[in-house]
């Protein structure tokens, strides 16, 4: 019998990235204030992007619309192409200010997002245990967030986050409130639970060289309204130490050329 011919379907296929979360034509007023203008945006699963972009153009505000705490004005937010009414266990929100709950141990704080959705007591604290285990914080179980430091209770965010096991990390600036030697040690934390966890990272950052150095790819925008103004690929080394990759020529010229492109925004 003769081959048959390949048919359309059996001819290799261009290679497609799945995208977990699509943005599409999304607008957003405050009052008479529009903040964010017909955002389009394809983010990839199990990458690490970022949104860069000066103070006040619409970072949270496109942050919370695909954690579905805000109302776009216009346009859609779908998630493994499902329309985006509202949070979802798929997605998990990192707030800048932590939001940690002060009268409540570590323990169940990180079991929280569990708490609310029935997960039962014993199952929720192996959980929260285990990823307290993973962020450094062993043996603090049973501290109060006022008992820890900056970069400790934001930890403890990071935990909670990841305790509920969402597809999508949400963070908005959330290393932030930390001092810069802690800050570039959640960087590397963060490079390694993107290694060795499939999740998506949408993450929030006004820091160049923190998205440059962090991300695979960097959503940059521009104010007034906010819109997409580029999106960049770094393409840094990986596999150096974090003095090496920052010393390496296509990290600092990725910096500069980013940077040459924000300069018109600054006031
Ligand atoms: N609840 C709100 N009511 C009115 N204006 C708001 C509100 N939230 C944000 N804005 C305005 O929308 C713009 C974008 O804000 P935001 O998303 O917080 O920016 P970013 O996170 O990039 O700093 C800013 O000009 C801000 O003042
Ligand atoms: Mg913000």
């Amino acid at each position: 019998m003769p081959a048959a011919l390949p048919r359309i379907h059996e001819r290799p296929m261009p290679a497609i990235r799945d995208n977990i979360v699509e943005v599409r034509g999304l607008s957003k007023f405050y009052g008479g204030f529009q903040a964010l203008k017909e955002i389009d945006l394809d983010f990839p699963e199990g990458e690490l992007i970022s949104l860069l972009g000066p103070s006040g153009c619409g970072k949270t505000t496109l942050l919370k619309m695909i954690a579905g705490l805000l109302e776009p004005s216009a346009g859609q937010v779908f998630v493994k192409g499902k329309a985006v009414t509202g949070p979802g266990p798929e997605r998990a929100f990192v707030f800048q200010d932590f939001a940690l709950m002060p009268w409540a141990t570590v323990l169940r704080n990180v079991a929280f997002g569990l708490e609310l959705r029935g997960t039962p007591k014993a199952e929720r604290h192996e959980t929260a245990r285990r990823y307290i285990a993973e962020v450094g914080l062993a043996g603090f179980e049973e501290r109060y967030p006022h008992e820890l430091s900056g970069g400790m209770r934001q930890r403890v965010g990071l935990a909670r986050a990841l305790a509920v096991n969402a597809d999508v990390l949400l963070m908005d600036e959330p290393f932030s409130a930390v001092d810069e030697q802690t800050r570039r040690k959640f960087q590397e934390d963060l490079l390694h639970l993107r290694r060795v966890q499939r999740k998506t990272f949408i993450f929030v950052t006004h820091s160049i060289e923190e998205a440059v150095y962090v991300s695979d790819r960097i959503v940059l925008l521009s104010r007034r309204p906010g819109r997409v103004s580029r999106i960049i690929e770094p393409d840094i080394p990986r596999d150096g130490t974090p003095d090496e990759i920052r010393r390496d020529r296509r990290y600092l010229d990725t910096v500069e050329d980013i940077w040459d492109g924000l300069k018109q925004f600054v006031d």
